[in-house]
């Protein structure tokens, strides 16, 4: 596990489209599975920018998003849909076809599960998956539990993530109760991981994530056994770990139980 600390929101955000900068000038086609939230709204800022200036062809990127709210159209603003669109889609020359987000209104839901599973395999597996943390550890919708999915499937939202994403809501009541999401299997699955993580709300989690026992209660803490993962977090919510980090250069690398200076 790589982390890099960013000094600030923004530094995380730049220091994160650099990234998939060069793996989309890199990776022809890209397979890029993408997440929502707060966090990667200055990552899609910092793109859309790029893209603006002619740095960028989305040509050949075909996404897969992490998770959708079951119950909400794409025509809902609160929707992941509307979101991805809102933030980055309407604003790059990606072709439509080469967009997937699980949908939130279906009426086969075995149909859809499978579908989205296959549209990863068709396109030959996601090459780097971009990912944020719940406070609780959970990615995507992959809620703490006694097990943990491989496979895209329903979940019933845990309370402490409805309270947490009501911020973006009306009030709470309007929090759907159930997701649709990607399962740890699936986005362990990808060749590359780039977690992002801001805030110190999420520093417990982020410091279970990097030097926690790896178990399903905190699902994020499972990343810690994928070959190939970054963590880009600001000071913020690295604060709980900033005791490991001896390197002067806020890059290094980091497994369970030992460190290396990096780059
Ligand atoms: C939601 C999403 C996650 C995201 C998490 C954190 O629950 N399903 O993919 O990582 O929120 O969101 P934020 O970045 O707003 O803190």
């Amino acid at each position: 596990m790589q982390l890099i600390i960013a000094n600030n929101y923004e530094d995380m955000s730049k220091k994160a489209s650099k990234l998939l900068i060069s793996r989309i000038k890199d990776t022809i086609p890209l397979n890029l599975g993408l997440a929502t939230g707060s966090t990667p709204v200055g990552l899609y800022k910092e793109l859309v920018t790029e893209y603006a200036n002619g740095n960028l062809d989305f040509e050949h990127t075909r996404t897969f998003n992490l998770d959708e709210y079951i119950g909400l159209s794409p025509y809902n603003p609160n929707s992941y849909s509307y979101y991805m669109w809102k933030h980055f889609f309407s604003h790059i020359n990606i072709r439509k076809e080469n967009i997937h987000i699980p949908p939130g209104i279906f009426a086969n839901e075995q149909k859809v599960i499978d579908d989205y599973e296959e549209a990863i395999v068709q396109a030959g597996g996601i090459d780097l998956q971009v990912l944020g943390i719940g406070a609780n550890g959970h990615i995507g919708f992959n809620e703490p539990g006694e097990s943990l999915s491989v496979s895209t499937h329903i979940v019933e939202l845990k309370s402490e993530t409805i309270k947490a994403n009501s911020r973006f809501f009306e009030n709470k009541d309007e929090v759907p109760k159930k997701a649709i999401t990607m399962g740890m299997g699936k986005i362990m699955e990808a060749k590359e991981i780039l977690l992002l993580a801001s805030g110190k709300e999420k520093a417990k989690a982020l410091a279970q994530t990097v030097k926690g026992i790896v178990e399903t209660h905190c699902p994020s803490t499972i990343l810690q056994i994928h070959p190939n993962v970054k963590i880009i977090a600001d000071k913020e919510a690295s604060f709980l770990i900033a005791d490991r980090i001896r390197a002067s250069n806020n890059c290094i690398l980091f497994s369970s139980d030992r460190m290396e200076q990096y780059g």
